[in-house]
């Protein structure tokens, strides 16, 4: 799904803390008109300081009025959360983009989301579609500690005896045991999970050993390849749609040797994360370095998002 392709300015209407280091906004249009709709799972990009951020959608899909996201400060990040924690406030502007959804809820009839920290955003949403749904569920919360752990009493309203919470703070209980909560997981269950690397790591690992790899559905935050210059290799680029050929050097991404050849390319986060640059492949092999793409969709090699991704072939030949 994707929403406004184009960037658009949004009033922060109302900033709320969730939890330690954690803030939600909630995004109205400054005209007061419906914004565009989403899907639980989407994101929209913020423009923050000229950084361009990905952040869940973890509102009311059925309320036209408003967007919430919540926003950590990350000690880590490259200055986009901590440019929105320190500088949007009820009454600043803020330029959007988006909605888009790479992470939508597949039909099933249970499902087990497994959330660590902030990774608890898109997951929430998807909770309360597949409550809607009529869908069972378990939603297994891990965090440092309950004071960290944003949206805790939300999730917890949501909870019936169908549709169960188990809160994890490791100060007090220690850390989830994944093998345990996935084997428990009734058979055909879909199984979401968001949150830091090293639990995405953890969750794919275990659902190896158990067999239900087929049924993981993944959101990172961070593209996990890092592209190292040691080792690449140059490869040509064929646009057919705008006639020209570049080549693109070891230590250059696709999007940017495009861009500096004048090939018109629609790229945000340039990190392999929205999804934006997905453009199809019409021959060739692509080197996938995006966190987007499901390992099926890899694996057709139907697309490729150029801002991160290379090539296995010496020649790719693109729909641009
Ligand atoms: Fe975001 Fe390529 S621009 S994935």
């Amino acid at each position: 799904m994707s929403g406004a392709e184009e960037p658009y300015d949004l009033l922060v209407h109302r900033m709320t803390w969730e939890a330690e280091d954690v803030l939600s906004l909630e995004l109205v249009d400054p005209r007061g008109k419906p914004l565009p709709s989403w899907t639980a799972g989407a994101h929209i990009d913020l423009h923050l300081d000229g950084m361009v951020r990905q952040y869940s959608l973890c509102g009311d899909p059925d309320d036209p009025g408003r967007y919430r996201v919540a926003i950590l400060k990350d000690p880590a990040s490259r200055g986009g959360s901590a440019y929105a924690h320190t500088t949007l406030r009820p009454g600043a502007s803020v330029t959007v983009r988006g909605p888009r959804n790479h992470f939508e809820l597949a039909d099933a009839d249970d499902y087990l989301f497994v959330a660590g920290g902030i990774g608890v955003t898109p997951l929430l949403a998807h909770a309360r579609e597949a409550g809607a749904r009529g869908r069972r569920w378990r939603f297994c919360y891990a965090g440092r500690g309950r004071a960290s752990m944003a949206f805790a009493d939300e999730l917890d309203r949501l909870a019936t005896a169908e549709r169960v919470v188990t809160l994890q703070p490791k100060d007090e209980r220690g850390r989830l045991d994944l093998d345990r909560v996935l084997a428990e997981a009734p058979a055909g269950a879909l199984v979401y999970c968001c949150g830091p690397e090293r639990l995405l790591d953890a969750v794919e690992s275990a659902c190896d050993r158990l067999g239900m790899r087929d049924r993981l559905r993944v959101e990172r935050f961070a593209t996990t390849a890092t592209a190292p210059p040691e080792g690449e290799t140059s490869f040509e680029v064929e646009c057919v749609q705008s006639g020209m050929t570049v080549v693109v050097g070891p230590d250059e991404s696709i999007v940017d040797v495009l861009e500096d050849a004048g090939v018109l390319v629609d790229a945000s986060c340039r990190d392999g994360v929205c999804g934006t640059c997905e453009t199809p492949v019409l021959d060739g092999v692509p080197d996938h370095r995006d966190v987007v793409l499901t390992d099926a969709e890899r694996d057709s090699n139907a697309t490729v998002l150029i801002c991160v991704s290379r090539c296995r072939s010496p020649r790719l030949v693109l729909d641009l």
